[in-house]
Protein backbone atom coordinates (compact mmCIF):
# COMPACT_ATOMS: atom_id res chain seq x y z
CA UNK A 1 0.00 0.00 0.00
CA UNK A 2 1.29 3.05 -0.58
CA UNK A 3 1.74 5.35 2.14
CA UNK A 4 -0.35 8.46 2.70
CA UNK A 5 1.31 11.83 2.73
CA UNK A 6 0.64 13.78 5.46
CA UNK A 7 1.60 17.75 6.28
CA UNK A 8 2.26 18.71 10.20
CA UNK A 9 -0.76 17.43 11.81
CA UNK A 10 -2.65 20.28 13.01
CA UNK A 11 -1.66 19.39 16.78
CA UNK A 12 2.24 20.11 15.98
CA UNK A 13 0.98 23.56 14.47
CA UNK A 14 -1.27 24.51 17.55
CA UNK A 15 0.48 23.28 20.64
CA UNK A 16 3.69 25.08 20.20
CA UNK A 17 1.73 27.93 19.30
CA UNK A 18 -0.49 27.54 22.46
CA UNK A 19 3.07 27.40 24.63
CA UNK A 20 4.58 30.30 23.56
CA UNK A 21 0.93 32.12 23.91
CA UNK A 22 0.85 30.67 27.49
CA UNK A 23 4.26 31.76 28.62
CA UNK A 24 3.84 34.93 26.77
CA UNK A 25 0.55 35.74 28.97
CA UNK A 26 2.27 34.19 31.57
CA UNK A 27 5.20 36.80 31.61
CA UNK A 28 2.67 39.73 30.96
CA UNK A 29 0.52 39.03 34.15
CA UNK A 30 3.33 37.57 36.57
CA UNK A 31 6.59 38.06 35.13
CA UNK A 32 6.41 41.91 33.91
CA UNK A 33 4.88 43.53 37.08
CA UNK A 34 7.69 41.47 39.38
CA UNK A 35 10.57 43.18 37.16
CA UNK A 36 8.63 46.54 37.06
CA UNK A 37 8.20 46.77 40.70
CA UNK A 38 10.45 46.04 43.91
CA UNK A 39 8.80 45.54 46.77
CA UNK A 40 9.81 47.22 50.05
CA UNK A 41 8.48 47.14 53.73
CA UNK A 42 7.69 50.19 55.80
CA UNK A 43 10.47 51.16 58.37
CA UNK A 44 8.50 49.98 61.15
CA UNK A 45 4.80 48.12 61.26
CA UNK A 46 3.12 51.07 62.76
CA UNK A 47 -0.21 49.55 64.06
CA UNK A 48 -2.80 51.99 62.84
CA UNK A 49 -6.20 50.18 64.28
CA UNK A 50 -4.60 49.50 67.31
CA UNK A 51 -3.76 52.81 68.33
CA UNK A 52 -6.90 54.36 67.21
CA UNK A 53 -9.06 51.84 68.97
CA UNK A 54 -7.60 50.38 72.21
CA UNK A 55 -4.86 53.55 72.83
CA UNK A 56 -7.80 56.23 72.01
CA UNK A 57 -5.90 58.37 69.72
CA UNK A 58 -7.57 60.25 66.98
CA UNK A 59 -6.79 60.07 63.41
CA UNK A 60 -6.50 64.10 63.46
CA UNK A 61 -4.21 64.17 66.56
CA UNK A 62 -1.36 62.53 64.09
CA UNK A 63 -2.88 64.20 60.42
CA UNK A 64 -3.91 67.33 60.83
CA UNK A 65 -4.39 71.00 58.67
CA UNK A 66 -2.08 73.52 60.41
CA UNK A 67 -3.51 76.90 61.02
CA UNK A 68 -2.78 78.06 57.42
CA UNK A 69 -4.73 75.47 55.83
CA UNK A 70 -1.76 73.29 55.03
CA UNK A 71 -1.32 69.52 55.71
CA UNK A 72 0.75 68.14 58.44
CA UNK A 73 0.91 65.17 56.86
CA UNK A 74 2.98 62.58 58.77
CA UNK A 75 3.61 62.79 62.75
CA UNK A 76 7.04 63.57 63.80
CA UNK A 77 8.97 61.59 66.13
CA UNK A 78 7.83 63.97 69.13
CA UNK A 79 4.52 62.83 68.15
CA UNK A 80 5.36 59.45 68.67
CA UNK A 81 7.78 60.48 71.16
CA UNK A 82 5.12 61.74 73.41
CA UNK A 83 4.11 58.41 74.64
CA UNK A 84 7.17 56.06 73.43
CA UNK A 85 10.82 58.10 74.51
CA UNK A 86 11.25 54.89 76.26
CA UNK A 87 10.31 51.15 75.20
CA UNK A 88 7.04 50.23 77.69
CA UNK A 89 7.12 46.71 76.21
CA UNK A 90 9.77 44.37 74.71
CA UNK A 91 7.78 44.76 70.97
CA UNK A 92 10.40 44.66 68.46
CA UNK A 93 9.13 47.85 66.54
CA UNK A 94 8.81 49.47 69.59
CA UNK A 95 12.54 49.14 70.33
CA UNK A 96 13.37 50.00 67.54
CA UNK A 97 11.52 53.39 67.33
CA UNK A 98 13.16 54.32 70.46
CA UNK A 99 16.86 53.31 69.85
CA UNK A 100 17.07 53.68 66.30
CA UNK A 101 15.44 56.47 64.97
CA UNK A 102 13.87 58.84 68.23
CA UNK A 103 17.56 58.30 70.21
CA UNK A 104 19.43 58.94 67.49
CA UNK A 105 17.68 62.08 66.17
CA UNK A 106 16.60 60.36 62.98
CA UNK A 107 12.76 60.74 61.32
CA UNK A 108 11.04 57.17 60.70
CA UNK A 109 11.32 57.42 56.97
CA UNK A 110 7.82 56.07 56.52
CA UNK A 111 6.94 55.34 53.13
CA UNK A 112 3.94 57.12 51.15
CA UNK A 113 1.86 54.98 49.07
CA UNK A 114 0.03 58.23 47.83
CA UNK A 115 3.57 60.76 46.83
CA UNK A 116 2.83 61.92 43.18
CA UNK A 117 5.40 63.48 41.15
CA UNK A 118 6.75 67.04 41.07
CA UNK A 119 4.16 68.43 37.98
CA UNK A 120 1.34 68.03 40.02
CA UNK A 121 -0.16 69.74 42.26
CA UNK A 122 -2.14 68.59 45.12
CA UNK A 123 -2.91 69.99 48.68
CA UNK A 124 -5.49 68.27 51.29
CA UNK A 125 -7.37 71.52 52.12
CA UNK A 126 -9.38 71.28 49.13
CA UNK A 127 -10.31 67.46 49.55
CA UNK A 128 -11.42 67.85 53.05
CA UNK A 129 -14.44 66.37 52.27
CA UNK A 130 -13.85 63.39 51.05
CA UNK A 131 -12.56 59.71 52.77
CA UNK A 132 -9.11 59.45 52.81
CA UNK A 133 -9.39 55.58 51.36
CA UNK A 134 -10.76 57.80 47.92
CA UNK A 135 -7.10 58.36 47.13
CA UNK A 136 -4.88 56.25 50.01
CA UNK A 137 -5.28 52.48 50.56
CA UNK A 138 -7.42 51.68 53.92
CA UNK A 139 -4.25 51.84 56.37
CA UNK A 140 -5.86 53.24 58.80
CA UNK A 141 -8.64 50.15 59.79
CA UNK A 142 -5.66 47.39 60.05
CA UNK A 143 -2.59 46.44 62.20
CA UNK A 144 -0.84 45.52 59.06
CA UNK A 145 1.00 47.79 56.91
CA UNK A 146 0.44 46.61 52.98
CA UNK A 147 3.90 46.06 50.72
CA UNK A 148 4.85 48.78 49.26
CA UNK A 149 5.36 48.72 45.37
CA UNK A 150 7.95 50.48 43.91
CA UNK A 151 8.04 51.22 40.38
CA UNK A 152 11.84 50.83 39.26
CA UNK A 153 11.59 53.27 36.17
CA UNK A 154 9.73 55.87 38.04
CA UNK A 155 10.26 55.31 42.02
CA UNK A 156 6.56 55.80 42.74
CA UNK A 157 4.72 53.24 44.20
CA UNK A 158 2.12 50.83 42.50
CA UNK A 159 -0.87 52.67 44.60
CA UNK A 160 0.07 55.97 43.50
CA UNK A 161 -3.32 57.38 42.14
CA UNK A 162 -3.09 57.95 37.83
CA UNK A 163 -4.09 61.20 36.24
CA UNK A 164 -7.74 59.64 35.39
CA UNK A 165 -8.99 58.60 38.77
CA UNK A 166 -8.41 62.23 39.70
CA UNK A 167 -10.23 63.22 36.94
CA UNK A 168 -12.49 60.84 37.19
CA UNK A 169 -13.55 62.40 40.68
CA UNK A 170 -13.45 65.90 39.56
CA UNK A 171 -15.88 65.47 36.42
CA UNK A 172 -18.57 63.90 38.79
CA UNK A 173 -17.92 66.01 41.91
CA UNK A 174 -18.24 69.26 39.29
CA UNK A 175 -14.09 69.99 40.20
CA UNK A 176 -12.36 71.82 37.37
CA UNK A 177 -10.53 69.44 34.69
CA UNK A 178 -8.45 72.22 32.94
CA UNK A 179 -4.43 71.07 32.91
CA UNK A 180 -3.55 74.19 35.12
CA UNK A 181 -5.54 73.12 38.00
CA UNK A 182 -3.43 70.42 38.79
CA UNK A 183 -0.31 71.12 36.63
CA UNK A 184 1.28 74.14 37.66
C1 LIG B 1 -0.95 58.78 73.03
C2 LIG B 1 0.10 57.77 73.19
C3 LIG B 1 0.72 57.15 71.96
C4 LIG B 1 1.24 57.79 70.85
C5 LIG B 1 1.25 59.26 70.50
C6 LIG B 1 1.83 56.74 70.03
N1 LIG B 1 1.68 55.52 70.64
FE1 LIG B 1 2.47 53.75 70.02
N2 LIG B 1 1.60 52.78 71.58
C7 LIG B 1 0.90 53.40 72.60
C8 LIG B 1 0.46 52.38 73.57
C9 LIG B 1 -0.32 52.64 74.86
C10 LIG B 1 0.97 51.14 73.11
C11 LIG B 1 0.83 49.76 73.76
C12 LIG B 1 1.88 49.60 74.84
C13 LIG B 1 3.26 49.54 74.28
O1 LIG B 1 3.53 48.68 73.42
O2 LIG B 1 4.08 50.37 74.68
C14 LIG B 1 1.68 51.44 71.85
C15 LIG B 1 2.31 50.47 71.07
C16 LIG B 1 3.13 50.75 70.00
C17 LIG B 1 3.90 49.76 69.27
C18 LIG B 1 3.91 48.26 69.52
C19 LIG B 1 2.83 47.57 68.71
C20 LIG B 1 1.49 47.55 69.40
O3 LIG B 1 0.48 47.97 68.80
O4 LIG B 1 1.42 47.14 70.58
C21 LIG B 1 4.59 50.43 68.29
C22 LIG B 1 5.52 49.84 67.24
C23 LIG B 1 4.23 51.84 68.40
N3 LIG B 1 3.34 52.00 69.43
C24 LIG B 1 4.72 52.84 67.57
C25 LIG B 1 4.28 54.17 67.59
C26 LIG B 1 4.69 55.18 66.63
C27 LIG B 1 5.67 54.94 65.50
C28 LIG B 1 4.04 56.32 66.97
C29 LIG B 1 4.08 57.64 66.23
C30 LIG B 1 3.64 57.59 64.82
C31 LIG B 1 3.24 56.04 68.14
N4 LIG B 1 3.39 54.73 68.47
C32 LIG B 1 2.48 56.97 68.81
C33 LIG B 1 0.62 54.74 72.71
C34 LIG B 1 0.99 55.72 71.81
C1 LIG C 1 -0.27 57.87 66.33
C2 LIG C 1 -0.28 58.49 65.03
C3 LIG C 1 -1.32 58.09 63.99
C4 LIG C 1 -2.69 58.03 64.13
C5 LIG C 1 -3.52 58.25 65.38
C6 LIG C 1 -3.22 57.75 62.80
N1 LIG C 1 -2.19 57.62 61.91
FE1 LIG C 1 -2.37 57.40 59.90
N2 LIG C 1 -0.33 57.36 59.70
C7 LIG C 1 0.55 57.37 60.76
C8 LIG C 1 1.87 57.01 60.27
C9 LIG C 1 3.12 56.85 61.12
C10 LIG C 1 1.75 56.83 58.87
C11 LIG C 1 2.85 56.41 57.89
C12 LIG C 1 2.94 54.89 57.80
C13 LIG C 1 1.69 54.31 57.19
O1 LIG C 1 1.44 54.46 55.99
O2 LIG C 1 0.92 53.69 57.96
C14 LIG C 1 0.36 57.09 58.55
C15 LIG C 1 -0.17 57.09 57.26
C16 LIG C 1 -1.50 57.27 56.98
C17 LIG C 1 -2.06 57.41 55.64
C18 LIG C 1 -1.26 57.55 54.36
C19 LIG C 1 -1.10 56.27 53.62
C20 LIG C 1 -0.24 56.50 52.38
O3 LIG C 1 -0.79 56.69 51.28
O4 LIG C 1 0.98 56.45 52.49
C21 LIG C 1 -3.42 57.48 55.77
C22 LIG C 1 -4.44 57.61 54.66
C23 LIG C 1 -3.71 57.40 57.18
N3 LIG C 1 -2.53 57.28 57.88
C24 LIG C 1 -4.99 57.38 57.71
C25 LIG C 1 -5.29 57.38 59.06
C26 LIG C 1 -6.63 57.30 59.59
C27 LIG C 1 -7.90 57.20 58.75
C28 LIG C 1 -6.52 57.35 60.95
C29 LIG C 1 -7.63 57.24 61.98
C30 LIG C 1 -8.51 56.07 61.84
C31 LIG C 1 -5.10 57.47 61.26
N4 LIG C 1 -4.39 57.44 60.09
C32 LIG C 1 -4.57 57.60 62.53
C33 LIG C 1 0.26 57.71 62.07
C34 LIG C 1 -1.01 57.81 62.59
C1 LIG D 1 -8.47 63.45 46.93
C2 LIG D 1 -7.39 62.54 47.29
C3 LIG D 1 -6.91 62.47 48.72
C4 LIG D 1 -7.66 62.41 49.88
C5 LIG D 1 -9.18 62.42 50.02
C6 LIG D 1 -6.70 62.31 50.98
N1 LIG D 1 -5.43 62.31 50.49
FE1 LIG D 1 -3.72 62.17 51.56
N2 LIG D 1 -2.59 62.43 49.88
C7 LIG D 1 -3.11 62.52 48.60
C8 LIG D 1 -2.03 62.77 47.66
C9 LIG D 1 -2.19 62.94 46.16
C10 LIG D 1 -0.84 62.80 48.42
C11 LIG D 1 0.56 63.03 47.90
C12 LIG D 1 0.82 64.50 47.83
C13 LIG D 1 2.14 64.80 47.19
O1 LIG D 1 2.72 63.97 46.51
O2 LIG D 1 2.59 65.95 47.37
C14 LIG D 1 -1.23 62.58 49.82
C15 LIG D 1 -0.33 62.52 50.88
C16 LIG D 1 -0.69 62.14 52.19
C17 LIG D 1 0.23 61.86 53.27
C18 LIG D 1 1.74 61.94 53.19
C19 LIG D 1 2.27 63.17 53.87
C20 LIG D 1 2.01 64.41 53.10
O3 LIG D 1 1.31 65.31 53.61
O4 LIG D 1 2.50 64.54 51.99
C21 LIG D 1 -0.52 61.50 54.37
C22 LIG D 1 -0.03 61.09 55.74
C23 LIG D 1 -1.92 61.56 53.97
N3 LIG D 1 -1.99 61.97 52.63
C24 LIG D 1 -2.96 61.27 54.79
C25 LIG D 1 -4.31 61.46 54.46
C26 LIG D 1 -5.41 61.28 55.41
C27 LIG D 1 -5.26 60.87 56.86
C28 LIG D 1 -6.57 61.54 54.71
C29 LIG D 1 -8.00 61.55 55.23
C30 LIG D 1 -8.23 62.44 56.34
C31 LIG D 1 -6.17 61.89 53.33
N4 LIG D 1 -4.81 61.84 53.23
C32 LIG D 1 -7.06 62.21 52.31
C33 LIG D 1 -4.43 62.40 48.24
C34 LIG D 1 -5.51 62.39 49.12
C1 LIG E 1 -12.94 61.76 45.55
C2 LIG E 1 -12.99 62.93 44.69
C3 LIG E 1 -11.69 63.60 44.26
C4 LIG E 1 -10.52 62.99 43.90
C5 LIG E 1 -10.20 61.49 43.83
C6 LIG E 1 -9.60 64.04 43.56
N1 LIG E 1 -10.19 65.26 43.72
FE1 LIG E 1 -9.31 67.09 43.46
N2 LIG E 1 -11.01 68.00 43.97
C7 LIG E 1 -12.20 67.39 44.30
C8 LIG E 1 -13.22 68.40 44.53
C9 LIG E 1 -14.67 68.15 44.92
C10 LIG E 1 -12.60 69.66 44.33
C11 LIG E 1 -13.24 71.05 44.46
C12 LIG E 1 -13.04 71.56 45.86
C13 LIG E 1 -13.54 72.95 46.03
O1 LIG E 1 -13.87 73.61 45.04
O2 LIG E 1 -13.58 73.39 47.18
C14 LIG E 1 -11.21 69.39 43.98
C15 LIG E 1 -10.27 70.37 43.71
C16 LIG E 1 -8.96 70.14 43.35
C17 LIG E 1 -7.97 71.16 43.07
C18 LIG E 1 -8.21 72.67 43.12
C19 LIG E 1 -7.76 73.19 44.45
C20 LIG E 1 -8.01 74.65 44.60
O3 LIG E 1 -7.46 75.17 45.57
O4 LIG E 1 -8.73 75.24 43.80
C21 LIG E 1 -6.80 70.52 42.76
C22 LIG E 1 -5.46 71.15 42.39
C23 LIG E 1 -7.06 69.10 42.81
N3 LIG E 1 -8.37 68.89 43.19
C24 LIG E 1 -6.12 68.12 42.51
C25 LIG E 1 -6.38 66.75 42.55
C26 LIG E 1 -5.41 65.73 42.19
C27 LIG E 1 -4.00 66.01 41.71
C28 LIG E 1 -6.02 64.53 42.38
C29 LIG E 1 -5.47 63.14 42.16
C30 LIG E 1 -4.19 62.86 42.78
C31 LIG E 1 -7.37 64.80 42.84
N4 LIG E 1 -7.56 66.15 42.93
C32 LIG E 1 -8.29 63.80 43.14
C33 LIG E 1 -12.42 66.04 44.39
C34 LIG E 1 -11.48 65.04 44.14
C1 LIG F 1 -7.38 66.43 38.41
C2 LIG F 1 -5.96 66.55 38.25
C3 LIG F 1 -5.34 66.53 36.87
C4 LIG F 1 -5.76 67.22 35.74
C5 LIG F 1 -6.99 68.11 35.58
C6 LIG F 1 -4.79 66.95 34.71
N1 LIG F 1 -3.81 66.12 35.19
FE1 LIG F 1 -2.19 65.43 34.17
N2 LIG F 1 -1.60 64.32 35.79
C7 LIG F 1 -2.28 64.29 37.00
C8 LIG F 1 -1.60 63.35 37.87
C9 LIG F 1 -2.00 63.00 39.30
C10 LIG F 1 -0.49 62.84 37.16
C11 LIG F 1 0.57 61.84 37.67
C12 LIG F 1 0.03 60.45 37.71
C13 LIG F 1 -0.05 59.84 36.36
O1 LIG F 1 0.97 59.81 35.67
O2 LIG F 1 -1.16 59.40 35.96
C14 LIG F 1 -0.53 63.47 35.84
C15 LIG F 1 0.38 63.22 34.82
C16 LIG F 1 0.39 63.89 33.60
C17 LIG F 1 1.38 63.70 32.56
C18 LIG F 1 2.53 62.72 32.63
C19 LIG F 1 1.96 61.40 32.18
C20 LIG F 1 2.89 60.31 32.19
O3 LIG F 1 2.45 59.23 31.77
O4 LIG F 1 4.03 60.46 32.64
C21 LIG F 1 1.05 64.52 31.53
C22 LIG F 1 1.82 64.67 30.21
C23 LIG F 1 -0.16 65.22 31.90
N3 LIG F 1 -0.53 64.82 33.16
C24 LIG F 1 -0.81 66.15 31.10
C25 LIG F 1 -2.04 66.71 31.39
C26 LIG F 1 -2.81 67.54 30.45
C27 LIG F 1 -2.36 67.93 29.04
C28 LIG F 1 -3.96 67.90 31.09
C29 LIG F 1 -5.14 68.72 30.56
C30 LIG F 1 -5.78 68.12 29.40
C31 LIG F 1 -3.90 67.29 32.43
N4 LIG F 1 -2.73 66.59 32.56
C32 LIG F 1 -4.87 67.47 33.42
C33 LIG F 1 -3.39 65.01 37.35
C34 LIG F 1 -4.12 65.82 36.51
Amino acid sequence: MEEKKEGPSKGAVVVPFLVGFVAAIAFGWWGFPQLLYSSKSQPLNFTHLNHVQDYGIDCEDCHYFRPDGSYAGLPSNEKCAECHSMAMTSDPDEIKFVEEYYEKGVEVPWLVYQYQPDNVSFSHAAHKDEDCTACHPDVGSTNELPPYYENRLTKYSKETMKMKECERCHAKEGASNACQVCHK
